[in-house]
């Protein structure tokens, strides 16, 4: 939550940091600013709101330093307003500080800061440490900020600079992530790759502790002892475009779109062409601990913890692994029972999502192995897994989960078709088959993808765009569509919607059914079918209005529903992929059609680096 920028070089540092920052907006967008340095200057200017006022308000007086922090928040201490706004700035205005994270002593520091006459400004965590670097500095920032983070507890990725020392940028990492980018004579610092890849291509990921001086010709990294600290620089291979909206209206339906080939890159990244078989180098696990494992626990938030739910059906199905499915905030407070035989698998996109890597944390202290499924390479659980399988979907900006959520769960299909090989409980014919299906799913994807008008059509209709309240349904494998589908609704059209297990309407849920309400039905061709489509019959019963997600060449499913989304038929255990897709274009069309932000829903941001 919260999106950084920093620059030292040659160019405008405004420009710099609003071209990253908008590559950044949707980690938070309740207000931003920007600092900038020059001849022992320091200007600040921030706004409430989106980029877009902060952009307003620089081509009122615009910044012409070379050096330059900024920031787009996501509030946690305070309401989003311009004084809670970042940067934040010591008495004077000296020193300017943009912060992620959360100071958990604030209170604390705060008090401290008071009683030695400092006042404070705003209701934020933050603003206790431009004063406190204040209070240590002696012409020093890179030791002030040190010796002030060494008062700090909490999560911070920070960006400093000070007027007194214009060509300097200081930056820290600890529990939240930032990057250094170097390029020719520049300088950058940010909490994502995107907002400096138009720039450099060359990255160093801070490690935890890390507090580093960043100049035009480069930048030396310490702890906060004073211990000097190598890194490695890494090169990014992404294409210009892989962060740019194209030809799209929106993120979410560019990422809807890219599916197909992110599903067909994860298969040739991890499927062997020579044997036909799934490698998954950086798992972590060889034979002897795959076959070792006597429980799997996954861990996730949100629509990650969906894609784990549809990997506890595969992982069982395959590989005959018992696997609970857990919250990573429930996790976390549980009274769990953990040992060495214990597989922990936290899925994220981010890989910083603070209860998830808590989740792990807590997992690795008690014995039990930890392995991945992630999309950001270099995270901070990517890093503290003892292996990880990349999902390799590229950077996913829309803040409504689409193609990282699809991309989770065909990583689990490798991962369970890789255990139940080495485990012994399918044959090399059998993992072949199921790979085949596998291979078959970015084709039918593109395919169904091509009648997305289909469901505008459908989403456009009065029944729907005018609902106040929705209902999910779905069995077996695609129970957990039923609920990514309610939360992809949900959380981008402020409908209330609910997602529900059929078989559990009859115990509670069917009484919300009215001749008002929208249920949607997952009844693809499956096992439970029949199951579902007495469900319907049900629902009608009692005048509900019906939708079904169904297979291509059920027409008599259209007896029983007021509409119908067909999708391709394909392979059971793999329809969730395929039922995805209806799902997240059912809500991308009702949201705009509401006029809702698609991408940047109230209230949310992307990754949830705070508790
Ligand atoms: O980065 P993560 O996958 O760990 O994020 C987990 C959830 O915050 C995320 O899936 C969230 O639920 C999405 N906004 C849903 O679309």
């Amino acid at each position: 939550m919260c999106g950084i920028v920093g620059y030292v070089g040659e160019k405008n540092a405004q420009e710099v940091i609003l071209a990253g920052l908008h590559r950044l907006e949707y980690r938070g967008y309740d207000s931003a600013g920007l600092a900038t340095v020059r001849e022992n200057d320091l200007t600040c200017t921030r706004c409430v709101g989106k980029l877009g006022s902060l952009e307003g308000a620089l081509r009122q007086c615009p910044h012409t330093g070379h050096v330059g922090i900024g920031h787009t928040r996501w509030a946690t201490h305070g309401t989003p307003n311009e004084t809670n706004a970042h940067p934040h700035l010591d008495g004077p205005g000296d020193i300017a500080v943009v912060h992620n994270g959360i100071i958990e002593n604030f209170q604390e520091l705060r008090r401290k800061l008071e009683d030695g006459g400092v006042s404070f400004r705003s209701e934020t965590d933050t603003e206790v440490l431009p004063h406190l670097i204040h209070a240590h500095y002696e012409g020093d920032l890179f030791e002030a900020v040190k010796k002030a983070l060494r008062e700090v507890r909490g999560a911070y990725a920070l960006g400093v600079v000070c007027r007194h020392e214009p060509d300097l940028l200081v930056a820290a990492r600890k529990g939240s992530p930032l990057i250094v980018g170097l390029g020719d004579g520049e300088a950058f610092i940010a909490s994502d790759v995107p907002a400096i890849m138009q720039f450099t291509r060359e990255v160093i990921y801070l490690e935890e502790g890390d507090l580093c001086t960043i100049k035009r010709d480069g930048c030396a990294i310490q702890d906060l002892e004073g211990n000097e600290r190598s890194h490695i620089t890494a090169t990014v291979d992404w294409d210009e475009t892989t962060a740019e909206k194209e030809d799209y209206p929106h993120y979410m339906l560019k990422e809807i779109h890219q599916q197909p080939d992110v599903i067909r890159h994860q298969l040739l990244t991890y499927v062997d062409k020579q044997t036909g078989q799934v490698r998954l180098p950086d798992l972590g696990l060889d034979e002897v601990a795959l076959c070792d494992i006597s429980r799997i626990v996954i861990v996730a938030c949100g629509t990650a913890w969906h894609a784990g739910m549809v990997g506890k059906y595969l992982i069982e199905g395959f590989a005959r692994v018992p696997v609970e499915v857990e919250l990573a905030s429930e996790f976390r407070y549980g009274n769990r029972v953990l040992g060495p035989n214990d597989l922990v698998v936290p899925v994220t996109q981010s890989g910083e999502t603070a209860d998830t890597l808590e989740a792990i944390r807590i997992a690795r202290q008690e014995g039990a192995s930890v392995m991945g499924v992630v999309n950001v390479v270099g995270s901070s659980i990517a890093r503290e897994a003892d292996g990880v399988i990349y999902t390799e979907a590229g950077p996913e900006i829309g803040v409504a989960s689409t193609k990282a959520y699809t991309s989770q769960i065909s990583a689990l299909v490798l991962f369970a078709i890789q255990l139940a090989r080495t485990r012994r409980t399918i044959s090399g014919e059998a993992a072949r088959g199921l790979l085949k299906h596998l291979w078959d799913i970015p084709g039918k994807l593109t395919h169904y993808l091509e009648s997305c008008e289909t469901v505008r059509r459908v989403a456009e209709k009065p029944r729907y765009l005018k609902a106040r309240n929705a209902m999910f349904i779905g069995r077996g494998y695609n129970y957990p569509s039923s609920m990514e589908g309610a939360l992809k609704l949900k959380e981008i059209s402020y409908i209330h919607v609910e997602g529900y297990a059929a078989g559990e309407m009859k115990h509670g849920p069917i009484a919300l059914v009215t001749s008002e309400l929208p249920v949607v039905c997952i009844a693809v061709q499956g096992q439970v079918y029949e199951k579902v489509v007495s469900n319907i019959q049900e629902i009608r019963a009692r005048d509900g209005i019906t939708l079904a997600i169904a297979t291509e060449g059920d027409d008599l499913i259209r007896e029983h529903s007021d509409d119908v989304l067909y999708v391709p038929d394909c392979y059971e255990p793999f329809s969730p992929i395929l039922v995805a897709a209806p799902l997240q274009l059912l809500a991308y069309y009702i949201a705009d059609g509401l006029g809702r932000d698609v991408d940047q829903p109230r209230n949310l941001a992307k990754s949830v680096t705070v508790e």
